[in-house]
């Protein structure tokens, strides 16, 4: 073969080659030890004298041709600009199918919540999961011996909280007031607000909190809760029921009743719990009720003075209501779901139906 038929069968074969296997294949065949450079380069000493330099310039043009049509594929090849016919796959088969996700039931009544109290003038603030024992408690007007203190009912951080957990009863009382703890209610954001504004102010704090609750169908150690609260002059129990009324109608239905039961919460004076009508048997008296005819949906009162004084506000001038509500248990009521679990399992199934 002479070195011009050489040339045309190179050029014609290199564009065809697609494949890391076909180029190494082709610079064997060509630049092997066996190969067609070097068979030419044995022809060397065969031939006249005055032949010899100019036919070994040819091959060694030749072979730097080769070779820079070898680089050039080898960029594109892993460049990945050419691709073999059969990593195309079959192109007639149906594309893979990106699946949407959607809001999360707990996010969407979270949203719709907070929209009805925006509609109200309420802003809406988030605050920390890690909150100090200052604001989760003593700011809030929670003595030291209260039970919701105890280390058995809140998650405290560190290493020396999860000693004193260990110990027995009389050593359960904590020793200091400045250690860590995820957030058992979303109050603390309370203390966190009013330390930072004057008021004027109605704010409402969706978020998580953690309590070491055994967990079952109406139990977990972490559930969401949404605080709201106001603050100016005259503000007055009748305004806390209007705009919970407001709240419970948006989210019930209109037919809805409520109903307020005295409680007690060491931040709020006088406290109650706020139940509404059954939305199952209408207050008739189901199993979802108890047979009751009422369902407790939240705590509420009106901001005590000592939590006031803890923040710096003048408690002979301003007054204030706050409440705090469980999502889980509303989001529950909502939409007919009789396990907590199933929020928090990620189970598609479940998710899918909202
Ligand atoms: N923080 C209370 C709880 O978690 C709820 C509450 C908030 C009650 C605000 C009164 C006022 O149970």
């Amino acid at each position: 073969m002479d070195i011009e038929t050489i040339k045309t069968q190179i050029d014609s074969e290199i564009q065809n080659i697609n494949s890391p296997e076909k180029l190494e294949d082709f610079r064997v065949r060509f630049l092997g030890r066996k190969g067609i450079i070097a068979q030419l380069t044995g022809r060397i000493p065969s031939l006249p004298q005055q032949e010899r330099a100019e036919f070994g310039q040819q091959v060694n043009t030749l072979k730097n041709k080769i070779l820079s049509l070898i680089e050039e594929k080898q960029k594109f090849i892993t460049a990945g600009l050419i691709q073999s016919k059969t990593s195309l796959g079959d192109i007639s088969m149906p594309g893979i199918v990106q699946e949407l996700g959607h809001l999360h039931p707990i996010t969407r009544v979270i949203d719709e919540i907070c929209t009805i109290f925006n509609r109200m003038g309420f802003s809406v603030v988030e605050g920390p999961e890690i909150e100090t024992e200052y604001n989760n408690f003593t700011g809030l007007n929670i003595p030291l011996e209260h039970p919701s203190r105890d280390v058995f009912d809140t998650f405290y951080l560190g290493a020396r909280c999860a000693v004193l957990g260990a110990r027995k009863t009389e050593n359960r009382k904590p020793k200091t007031e400045n250690r860590l703890l995820l957030r058992s209610h979303t109050s603390p954001v309370q203390i966190r607000v009013m330390k930072s504004r004057k008021p004027p102010l109605a704010v409402v704090v969706p978020g998580r909190v953690y309590r070491p609750d055994a967990v079952d169908a109406s139990h977990s150690f972490m559930f969401h809760q949404i605080e709201g609260f106001m603050v100016d002059e005259n503000i007055r129990f009748s305004d806390l029921k209007g705009a919970l009324e407001v709240f419970a109608k948006s989210v019930f239905g209109k037919d809805i009743k409520m109903r307020f039961r005295p409680h007690f919460f060491p931040f709020t004076e006088p406290s109650a719990e706020v139940d509404i009508s059954c939305i199952i048997c209408k207050g008739k008296g189901c199993s979802v009720c108890g047979r009751k005819g009422w369902l407790e949906i939240l705590g509420a009162g009106m901001i005590h003075p000592n939590v006031f004084k803890h923040v710096g506000y003048d408690a002979e001038k301003y007054t204030g209501f706050a409440f705090g509500l469980g999502i889980e248990r509303i989001a529950m009521l909502k939409y007919g779901i009789d396990d907590i679990r199933l929020f928090f399992e990620n189970d598609l199934r479940f998710l899918r139906q909202f």
